[in-house]
């Protein structure tokens, strides 16, 4: 009886949220890094990893700016990546990689993407969504939100899932682009 009911209660606040979830969702959308540092820099591919900042200042061969579309729903979304067109107008090798955050049991944490040519079975690549325009991923019926940022370079910060051993920065990331373009990397904080 009372096992019934709790298990009801636990899983009522993503049952409700999932309406909520598929209308919140754009069918194109970039992700944008916020918080301290952090005014908006664009989530950019570069060698199968996730960066936040600018694509030009990485030493990769083929960095650029991505842009995902959902593919399923609810709790089953995965976020398949492209290059943004309008900022990557040259050419890349990479396209129709898939969104992976590390699973708990993964020794590298940093945010990645899988090709059609790559398999990695310590990664989780469905149950992305959004809360209003914030990222999430559904973790055990949770909304986990633990996205965070190391800087490796000048404007480029490698984006880790849960992990602050090396100090990382926490980060929210966001659909919507930064208002101001010149407050991208926070340096004119009001
Ligand atoms: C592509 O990048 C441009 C410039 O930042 C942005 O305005 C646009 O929304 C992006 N498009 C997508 C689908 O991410
Ligand atoms: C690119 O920069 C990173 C961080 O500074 C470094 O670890 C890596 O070896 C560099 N890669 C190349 C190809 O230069
Ligand atoms: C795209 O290419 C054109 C022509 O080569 C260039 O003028 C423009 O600056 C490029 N845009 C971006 C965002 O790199
Ligand atoms: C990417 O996936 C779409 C949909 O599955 C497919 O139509 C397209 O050909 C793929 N593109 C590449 C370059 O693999
Ligand atoms: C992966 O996709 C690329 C680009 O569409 C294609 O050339 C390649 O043959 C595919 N590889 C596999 C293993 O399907
Ligand atoms: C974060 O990592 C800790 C330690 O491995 C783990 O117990 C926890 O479940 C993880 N949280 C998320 C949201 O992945």
């Amino acid at each position: 009886m009372s096992s019934t009911k709790i298990s009801l209660l636990c899983t009522l606040p993503l049952l409700a949220l999932g309406a909520k979830f598929n209308r919140a969702t754009p069918d194109e959308f970039g992700l944008f890094g916020y918080g301290q540092g952090f005014g908006g820099f664009p989530l950019f591919y570069a060698d199968g990893y996730a960066y936040l900042g600018e694509p030009a200042s990485s030493n990769s061969s083929d960095p650029g700016v991505v842009t995902f579309t959902p593919s399923g729903s609810g709790t089953s979304q995965s976020w398949i990546g492209n290059p943004n067109t309008t900022l990557t107008n040259y050419t890349v090798s990479w396209s129709n990689v898939t969104f992976a955050i590390p699973s708990t049991s993964s020794s590298d944490k940093r945010v990645r993407f899988l090709t059609n040519e790559t398999s990695d079975l310590d990664v989780i690549t469905t149950g992305f969504n959004f809360y209003g325009a914030a990222a999430f991923a559904v973790e055990d019926g949770r909304l986990e939100s633990s996205w965070y940022a190391l800087q490796v370079s000048e404007r480029v910060n490698a984006l880790y899932w849960n992990d602050t051993s090396l100090g990382q920065v926490p980060v929210v990331l966001n659909h919507n682009p930064p208002s101001n373009p010149q407050d991208v990397a926070g340096l004119s904080e009001t």
